[in-house]
C-alpha cells in the first residue's frame, strides 16, 4: 500500500488513537484524529452501537473527505435486558463516577443468579463513496462485587472475563488487549480493510 494515506479516527480518547495508529502505521496509513482536525462530536442519538458508531464515522467523513473510523462500546448485563448498554458512559453522570456506575450496576443485579455481561465494541468505518462498514467485537464475562484492580478504566474492576480468575482491572493493558472487545473489534477491521 503506498505511504500517502491518511484516515481519521472520530475521537478525541488519546488512548484510543494511539492503539489504533500503532496498528494502521506498519500499513502505511497515518491517522489523524478529531481533535487534530477540530471536528464537532455529534450527539449520540441513535439506539444501537452500530448505529452511534455509524453516525460518528459520517459526520467525520463527510467533513473531511477522507476515511473515518468510528467507536462506540460499552458493557451489557444479561439479566439487566443489555443495560446499561450504549448508556455506559451516561450511568456514570456528570462529572464521570464509575464507583456510582458500578454500584449502579451491583444494585440492580440484587441477588440475581445470572452475572453473564459482555462488553461490546463496534467499529464503523465510513469511505468517501457513501459506504460503510461496521466491525464488532465482544467478550462474554461476569459481573463480580466488589471491584477488584486498579488498571483499566469505567467498568474494568468488576468485570471478570471468562475462563480467567482476573478482573480487567487485574490485567495489563496487553493482556486486556488479547482479550477485549476492542482488541477483537480491531482485529476484524484490520483483516477485511488491510489483510492484515
Ligand atoms: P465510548 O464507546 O467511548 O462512548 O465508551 C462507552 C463507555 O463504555 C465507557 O465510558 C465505559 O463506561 C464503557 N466501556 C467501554 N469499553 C470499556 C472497557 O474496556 N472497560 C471498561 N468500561 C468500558
Amino acid at each position: 500500500m503506498a505511504g500517502t494515506e491518511t484516515w481519521v479516527l472520530a475521537s478525541h480518547n488519546a488512548g484510543k488513537i494511539k492503539e489504533l495508529s500503532d496498528i494502521l502505521a506498519p500499513f502505511g496509513i497515518a491517522l489523524k484524529s478529531a481533535a487534530d482536525l477540530d471536528l464537532p462530536e455529534p450527539e449520540e442519538t441513535e439506539d444501537s452501537f452500530e448505529g452511534n458508531a455509524g453516525l460518528k464515522a459520517r459526520a467525520a467523513c463527510e467533513s473531511t473527505g477522507l476515511v473515518c473510523l468510528a467507536d462506540d462500546s460499552g458493557l451489557a448485563v444479561d439479566a439487566l435486558d443489555g443495560a446499561p448498554g450504549i448508556y455506559s458512559a451516561r450511568w456514570a453522570g456528570e462529572p464521570r463516577d464509575f464507583g456510582r456506575a458500578m454500584q449502579m450496576v451491583q444494585d440492580e443485579l440484587g441477588d440475581a443468579a445470572d452475572r453473564t455481561a459482555r462488553f461490546v465494541c463496534v467499529i464503523a468505518l465510513a469511505r468517501p463513496d457513501g459506504s460503510m462498514a461496521h466491525y464488532r467485537g465482544e467478550v462474554v464475562g461476569e459481573i463480580v462485587w466488589p471491584p477488584r484492580g486498579e488498571a483499566g478504566f469505567g467498568y474494568d474492576p468488576i468485570f471478570q472475563p471468562e475462563g480467567e480468575t482476573r478482573t480487567f482491572a487485574e490485567m495489563s493493558a496487553a493482556e486486556k488487549r488479547a482479550l477485549s472487545h476492542r482488541g477483537r473489534a480491531l482485529a476484524l477491521m484490520a483483516a477485511a480493510e488491510l489483510g492484515a
